[in-house]
């Protein structure tokens, strides 16, 4: 087994084993969740011989503008990210799924809120599978903490500090026995889980919370949205939930980078419609899988393959 700690990750501008790349106790981000971060996966096509980044560049577009949000500004382009991370998965020579965390922070060892306008980022990239086996369905329930309000802390942000309220919601879920917790906004509407976008299948019709409702707007969402438009021509509708629809839906599903896309079979210890996987839910998840391991050719536009950049033209 290799150490991890022997990994190539990009820091403080250079290449070095995540053993080296180390931050001061004192760091600002360290003490006042003054970072922001992202999550990205990277697929190991056996087939194709070839390691594919899920819509990378946009990730790192995101990433750029809700740094801006704390006035960090990275200099490079989404683009020029994007390479930097096929590089370190070249030179790391991994060959299975992996799991891509860039992070911006504050980077000033010393104690006072006022930022001083350095900041440093890092790129870490280490094999990773199946986040949540979600393979018979998850157990989820509602929280008791709420989402955070866009005038308080952007949920958009994907701010390091925002996330110690997806775990309280977390530990709490799991101390109740439940897979993933379901969080509500202030105004009672559910607004997603505690690492990942909710939709729900009801009337026929494919149901997610807007942006307004303090969600991120998750980047496996829009795949889910475009798939279940394109490929199962099903309406899709941004609406506020009620937390009681998430009772009486006919069925449930949870999307995100880590947690690809799962299946909700009970909430608060009721069985959704059937109680089992519904179609829609089977359906959409084999798509994405299919489309994010390179075997739908509409869907390449989503990938960067990280060995062979002119292998994906003539596919
Ligand atoms: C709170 C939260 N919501 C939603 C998502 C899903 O976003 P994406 O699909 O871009 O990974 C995540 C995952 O990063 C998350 O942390």
């Amino acid at each position: 087994m290799p150490d991890m700690m022997d990994t190539l990750v990009y820091f403080g501008g250079r290449v070095v084993p995540l053993g080296e790349a180390q931050v001061n106790i004192l760091t600002h981000g360290l003490h006042y969740g003054t970072g922001v971060f992202e999550g990205i996966r990277g697929y190991w096509s056996e087939e194709a011989g070839e390691l594919f980044l899920v819509r990378c560049e946009e990730h790192y577009a995101r990433w750029k503008t809700n740094c801006r949000m704390l006035g960090i500004e990275p200099p490079q382009t989404a683009e020029e990210l994007t390479e930097l991370t096929a590089e370190l998965v070249r030179r790391n020579g991994f060959r299975t799924d992996i799991y891509v965390r860039p992070i911006a922070y504050m980077s000033s060892p010393r104690i006072g809120v006022r930022p001083d306008g350095k900041f440093d980022f890092a790129i870490i990239a280490v094999p990773f599978g199946v986040y949540m086996d979600s393979s018979k369905g998850l157990h989820a329930g509602v929280a008791s903490w709420r989402r955070l309000e866009d005038h308080a802390l952007p949920a958009r942000g994907k701010i390091c500090g925002a996330y110690v309220n997806s775990v309280l919601a977390t530990t709490e879920a799991h101390r109740h026995g439940y897979d993933e917790a379901i969080l509500l906004n202030e105004s009672g509407h559910v607004a997603e889980g505690a690492t990942c976008n909710l939709f729900l299948v009801r009337h026929g019709k494919l149901i997610t919370p807007p942006p307004s409702e303090n969600i991120l707007e998750g980047i496996t969402r829009a795949c889910v949205m475009e798939l279940a438009r394109r490929e199962l021509h099903l309406e899709v509708v941004e609406r506020p939930v009620d937390r009681t629809e998430l009772y009486c839906c006919d069925e449930l599903f949870l999307t995100g980078t880590a947690m690809e896309v799962a299946p909700v079979t009970r909430v608060d210890h009721i069985a959704v419609g059937s109680g089992q996987i519904g179609p829609v839910t089977a359906h959409l998840r084999e798509l994405y899988q299919q489309a994010v391991h390179g075997r739908i050719r509409d869907y390449h536009t989503w990938l960067r393959p990280c060995y062979e950049p002119v292998h994906m033209a003539g596919r």
